[in-house]
């Protein structure tokens, strides 16, 4: 292997195209095949979910049995593989009593599962163990969220002396501070880090597990997915009370901008489409509105705006403050709506009853659906995304390049992607409001409708600015290997 060419092991709950739940899997599959077309060696340790489809996502048995160590235990899981077209090897982690259930993190009623800490903690031993039994001798290990911050501390502590792992530097993305993985200290010794790390600059947090903190301590260095939710975590109050702990990594936390894959999302070429389209020729656009339309039951109307959602009903998003105002919008903007999401049970049951108050002009999936996702992206006009905090978000990315003006609250990787929209020369890529509540959530969708109607020159200069925006991995990759360099 070139000196210059890295060997990258990955340890991640979600990746595309295997499992996704949201925007954290498409990061990490995006970065990992970037990473490997830039010549590097880089596997990706997830778990073998029963979601996963074996046969469709040409998974072989690869190494069985593997024994994995706990705190109290060794355990035997069995390790498959699927290699990319970019040559990115995937490894699934088989062990039935974690793994083969329904759901991810939560049972069918959003109930987070009570053995998370045990499941994920397996995964991050699993991923190292993996390496040291087919020789792989990785320069990085980059774990994603809380989920794989435990292989921080395994380098660290059972490992800084192992020939194959001691070379290791551990890298950390934090793509939500919102989720630390915290946990009843009775899964404690399961997790193997010892009692004398179970002290509040680590492992303890107010008598319980915190596993992101903990994951934090051991890394070498950390990143979140954009500068400003970086800044806003070290000064603006959103460190969600681990701000002393982000200022204890100094210059080793950072923000690093998601890029979108345009390969899966891009209209010129985006397979769930019914027509294709590109900045030059918009008419494609018009299709996929009255498809929009047609599905989501919407009277057919080319000159009514249409506004979009996708996105998990979780706090973070903001779906609520939706759910309060939604109702005024429809009654007095001409406009259109529609919502694709899951989550929050309310939630659920306000916009499943929404097109029954709102028939022809309101409309909603409760349920994940990609290919809807798509077809929202490129069919409305507008995007509505008023996250309280959004690490970086990648849906209003998306929607730049589908000419759907995101309308945003101005946080986090949206202040970073999203150009406020300039009545004074039509200049910008969208429409951003600073607080969240109902009234200036209301008077922003407004002021963008009134732009839909009144001002089209404007509209059309956005589209074209939106469209042009360039998010790419390669770039985001490269800043990640500069920052992998820098702990080498
Ligand atoms: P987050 O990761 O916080 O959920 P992002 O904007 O980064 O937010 O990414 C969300 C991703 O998940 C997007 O690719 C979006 O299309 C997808 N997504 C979210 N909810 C759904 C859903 N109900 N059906 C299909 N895709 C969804
Ligand atoms: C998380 C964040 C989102 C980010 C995604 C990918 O799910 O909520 O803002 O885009 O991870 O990094």
């Amino acid at each position: 292997m070139e000196k210059n060419k890295l060997k990258i092991l990955m340890v991640s709950p979600e990746a595309v195209p295997y499992i996704k739940s949201g925007g954290l899997a498409d990061a990490v599959g995006a970065l990992a095949e970037t990473l490997a077309r830039a010549g590097h060696e880089v596997g990706v340790v997830l778990p073998l979910y029963s979601a996963i489809d074996y046969t469709k996502n040409k998974l072989e048995p690869f190494h069985s049995p593997m024994e994995v160590y706990t705190g109290e235990s060794r355990e035997l899981c069995a390790v498959h593989r699927s290699i990319s077209s970019s040559g990115v090897n995937y490894y699934f982690i088989e062990y039935n009593a974690f793994y083969s259930r329904d759901g991810i993190y939560h049972d069918p009623d959003f109930k987070d599962f009570t053995d998370n800490a045990k499941r994920y903690a397996f995964l991050s031993g699993a991923a190292l163990k993996l390496c040291l039994d087919i020789g792989f001798k990785p320069d990085i290990v980059h774990a994603h969220d809380w989920q794989g911050a435990a292989a921080m501390a395994y380098l660290k502590i059972w490992y800084h002396s192992d020939p194959i792992l001691s070379s290791a530097k551990g890298f950390l993305t934090i793509h939500n501070l919102g989720h630390q993985g915290v946990y009843p200290v009775e899964n404690y010794n399961y997790l193997g880090f010892g009692w004398e790390n179970f002290t509040s600059d680590k492992y303890e947090d107010h008598g319980r597990i915190n596993l992101l903190k903990g994951g934090m301590f051991f890394a070498d260095a950390v990143n979140t997915v954009s500068p400003n939710y970086a800044r806003e975590t070290l000064y603006g109050g959103m460190d969600e009370g681990l701000g002393n702990f982000l200022h204890s990594k100094g210059n080793k936390y950072f923000g690093i901008l998601n890029g979108a894959d345009y390969s899966e999302w891009d209209p010129s070429t985006d397979k769930f489409l019914p027509a294709n389209y590109s900045s030059e020729d918009l008419a494609g656009k018009r299709i996929c509105k009255e498809k929009l339309q047609d599905e989501f039951k919407l009277k057919r109307h080319a000159d009514v705006p249409i506004i979009g959602v996708v996105g998990r009903f979780a706090y973070q998003k903001g779906i609520d403050v939706i759910a309060s105002v939604i109702d005024g919008i429809l009654q007095n903007m001409e406009i259109q709506f529609v919502i694709l999401g899951t989550g929050d049970k309310s939630l659920e049951h306000f916009f499943g009853d929404l097109p029954k108050r709102w028939p022809g002009k309101a409309g909603s999936y409760i349920g994940y659906s990609n290919e809807l996702a798509h077809l929202i992206e490129a069919g409305s006009d507008l995007f509505l995304m008023p996250s309280r905090y959004e690490p970086c978000g990648l849906n209003q990315i998306y929607s730049l390049r589908y000419g759907t003006l995101p309308i945003v609250r101005d946080t986090g990787g949206l202040t970073d992607t999203v150009e406020q929209y300039i009545e004074a020369d039509g200049s910008g890529t969208g429409f951003l409001f600073k607080d969240l509540n109902s009234t200036s959530l209301y008077f922003t969708v407004g002021w963008a409708i009134s732009t839909y109607y009144d001002r089209k020159n404007h509209m059309s200069k956005m589209i074209q600015s939106a469209m042009a925006k360039n998010f790419s991995w390669e770039k985001a990759a490269e800043e990640y290997l500069r920052a992998y360099r820098g702990i080498l």
